[in-house]
Formats: structure tokens, sequence, C-alpha cells
């Protein structure tokens, strides 16, 4: 099907994308957003409210976008644009989301050009709520974003930091880069399930440092990418999402609670108080087994006479045996993984068995293998035999196919429900 798009170029199967901003001072985050979507091929219309004006012109949505902008029902009413822009979207996505526009939204109004496009629209959307933290936490914006999750919507919580005055918290727009991507995963998945909705998932990535002096520690090679990946594919699935980041020099994901992590023992401990409430855990950081014994609290010293200290080094605690023998939360899936340098599969069986998690993602690293890597091949080992092979591919697709997995072994609501209150 052949579809004339607004800037009066022939559209073919560009996608078309509606750019609800509301009037929050985050509205001039969203160009980049815009600049983002038209740039990777989409067909955008820029849909304002009247607030959202008094941060970014008319001018600037239009000319960014190639496309009339209008904040009314009352312009160009022949094309029944109240309409016409929700029925012909792929996807809506309002970045920044204002309290305001969450509650008009949850409620069902219709008096604007924006609200009337959230009830015609039939494709995904998303919110990128962006407030002060008093207002995000509101039991009503709460309920209005509950409403929104439970009919289907992706809302994006927002991130932590700077935000309109001098103050910091929750309530800051994520990057404009990252809900880029969210939006280019919600696409991805089309009108698929959102399969995570409800659920909290704790995804651990990077790699723990275990420090022998003020600047000096035992490593490792993981860049924390797969641990990234599997926490944006769950946000785009639905799921609240706490990224446990050891060591990482990766943007936040947008939507994800991340808690920056050190050593292993911090790491265990973000973990385990995350899990409280998780359904799923997945263990991706790339944790320590060992750590210096002791510490030196100054820089140990070259002595040119010497021999070199002997490194002696005490055992960590195997954090994903620990949570799979005591689940923080009765029905909890555990999700391992187990990077191997040699006989990768027999060396995966042996940890799965020995672990005790439900599903074990088995891969092979070495110096050129997976570590910082785009790509990654896998095979996911399941406690109850089961064995599915991921090729060569992105990042993305493994974790993908880890949720998919996941999805279909949790317990349904009800179960769920019973069991916490067994
Ligand atoms: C300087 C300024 C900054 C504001 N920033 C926000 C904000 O970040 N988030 C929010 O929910 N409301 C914010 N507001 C309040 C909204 O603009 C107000 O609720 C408005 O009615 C929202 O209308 P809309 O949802 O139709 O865009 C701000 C107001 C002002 C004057």
């Amino acid at each position: 099907m052949t579809r004339e798009a607004g800037n009066g170029h022939t559209a073919g199967d560009t996608p078309r994308v509606v750019l609800g901003v509301s009037g929050g001072i985050a509205a001039y985050k969203a160009c980049e957003l815009l600049r983002r979507l038209t740039e990777s091929g989409h067909d955008v219309t820029v849909v304002p409210t009247d607030s959202a004006l008094h941060f970014v012109g008319e001018a600037t949505w239009s000319a960014l976008s190639g496309n009339p902008v209008s904040t009314r029902v009352w312009d160009d009413v022949h094309e029944v644009p109240h309409v016409r822009i929700g029925q012909h979207a792929d996807l809506v996505v309002v970045a920044p989301a204002t309290a305001d526009l969450l509650a008009r939204a949850a409620h069902g109004l219709a008096d604007d050009l924006l609200t009337n496009t959230l009830l015609t629209a039939r494709c995904p959307v998303v919110f990128a709520p962006a407030m002060h933290t008093e207002m995000w936490e509101h039991a009503a914006t709460q309920e209005n974003v509950a409403t929104l999750r439970r009919r289907g919507a992706v809302v994006i919580e927002p991130a932590v930091g700077r935000l309109t005055g001098v103050d910091t918290g929750k309530g800051r727009l994520p990057d404009p880069a990252e809900i880029f991507e969210v939006c280019r995963r919600v696409m991805a998945r089309g009108t698929l399930p959102r399969d995570l909705e409800g659920r909290h998932v704790v995804v651990s990535a990077g790699g723990t440092r275990e420090p022998l002096d003020p600047v000096r520690y035992l490593g490792n090679r993981s860049s924390g990418k797969q641990g990234y990946a599997l926490a944006r594919t769950a946000v785009a699935r639905g799921a609240r999402v706490t990224l446990v980041a050891a060591n990482t020099a990766l943007a936040d994901p947008a939507g994800a609670d991340v808690v920056p992590v050190g050593t292993a023992a911090q790491l265990r401990e973000a973990v385990l108080k995350a899990a409280g409430d998780a359904d799923v855990v997945v263990m991706a950081a790339a944790v320590a087994d060992f750590r210096p014994a002791a510490y030196a609290a100054a820089k140990i010293k070259k002595k040119d006479d010497e021999e070199p200290p002997p490194l002696a080094l005490a055992r960590n605690t195997d954090i994903l045996a620990e949570l799979s023998a005591d689940r923080p939360r009765p029905g909890q899936l555990v999700v391992g993984f187990a990077a191997e340098t040699d006989d990768v599969l027999a060396h995966g069986r042996a940890k799965l068995a020995r672990k005790g998690c439900d599903l074990l993602v088995v891969n092979e690293v070495g110096e050129n293998t997976a570590f910082g890597r785009e790509d990654n091949e896998a095979v996911v080992l399941g406690a109850d035999g089961s064995e599915t092979a991921v090729p060569f591919g992105p990042k993305e697709a493994l974790a993908d196919t880890v949720w998919d997995l996941v999805a279909a072994r949790l317990p349904g609501r009800a179960e769920r429900n019973s069991t916490d209150r067994g």
C-alpha cells in the first residue's frame, strides 16, 4: 500500500509516528527525539499540547518534522485530523508526558488534538513522563500510570537526576537517544503482547572490581552490553526494571532504575535488596569469584630489592547459587550466565546443576569473543532439560530469547498471588 506523507513525499511503507509533546520543561529534549525518528526513516507528525508551545514553538516542530503542526481539533477539519492522525499511526510516543497529560489520557478525555489522537490510535503507545518527584509519586499520578499500563501502553519510568530548578530526584526525562531505543523496540514488537507487563525484573550487568589498594583492582573484561540489552528489551516488553550495573560506561536505559555498584559484595547487596519483590532475577554481570584477601589502605609500593608481594585471595559469595537456593520471593525465577572459554556446553550443564537456577545462558568468551561486542551467540539451558540455541546475532536478540523463555515460565498472576499469600 502506498501512502501520501504529510510532507508531500510518497511515504510507501514509511512507518508513521506521532510524537505527542506536552507542557513540561523537558519539551526541548523532544526535538532530539524527533530528529532521531526522522533521520531513521520515520514519517513524524508532532502533536503538541497548547502548554507545550510555551516551551518550544510550532515553527520548530513543523520545520524539524516536515509536517504541519496543530494542537486543536478545529484546524483542517475537512481532513478530520482528530481521528485520522491516530488511526494512521504505527506508533504514538508522548515525550515528555506531563502529570496532566497522563491524567487526561487515563481518563479518556478528548479536549485537544493529542488526547483525541490517543483515543483513536490502535498502535503501540509509549509515554515518557517527566515532572517533579512529588508530582510523579502522587497517588493520583501513580494510579493514572497503572491504568495506562493495564491498558497496554508502555509507560517509561522517569530517570533520577537534576529537575527543573536546583532540586534533583526521580522525574527527569530519560536521554532522548534511549527513548528512541524504546520506540524502536516497541515498534519492532508491534502488537505482540507486553508479556512482562506488571512484572518486576532485576538484571545485573557489567563486571565487578575487587580493590587491592586505592589505585588497583582485580577486574574482568565484561562491558555490560548484554545486561543492558536485557534491561532495554524488558522495558519494551512492559517490565519494571532494576539494573544493577557494575562499572559500566553505557548510557542508562530509559525506563530502568539503575543502581551503580563496584565490588561483588556491593552487587550482592543491591541485587538481594531489589530481588525482594522481583518476579525474575537475571544475573548477567561477571561477578568476581575471588577478591584480594587483604586491602591495603595505602598504595602497595614496589621495592627494588624485594620480590613482589604474594597475592592471597578470598572467596566471594556465589550470588547465583545463593539466590537459587533461597529465593527472596516465592516462585521467583533465577537466570544465570556462564561465560566459558572451552568445552562450553559440558561446563554449562554442570554449572546449571550446581547452581540450581531455572535457566542458564551459556556462551563462549575470550579476548575477541562476546566481551565488549554488539553480537553474541549462546545456548540457553533450562532446568527442565530444554536447550535453546541462539545463533550469532545482536545481544538484543539473545535478550529477547531469554525473556521469551522467562515469560513462558512465569507463574500466572492468580497463581503468583496465592504463592505470595502462602
Ligand atoms: C516552567 C514550567 C515547567 C513545568 N514543567 C512541568 C513538568 O516537567 N512536568 C509536568 O507534569 N508539568 C509541568 N508543568 C506544569 C504543566 O505545564 C501544566 O500542568 C500544564 O497544564 C500541562 O498541560 P498539558 O498536559 O496539556 O501539556 C510546568 C509548568 C511550568 C510553568
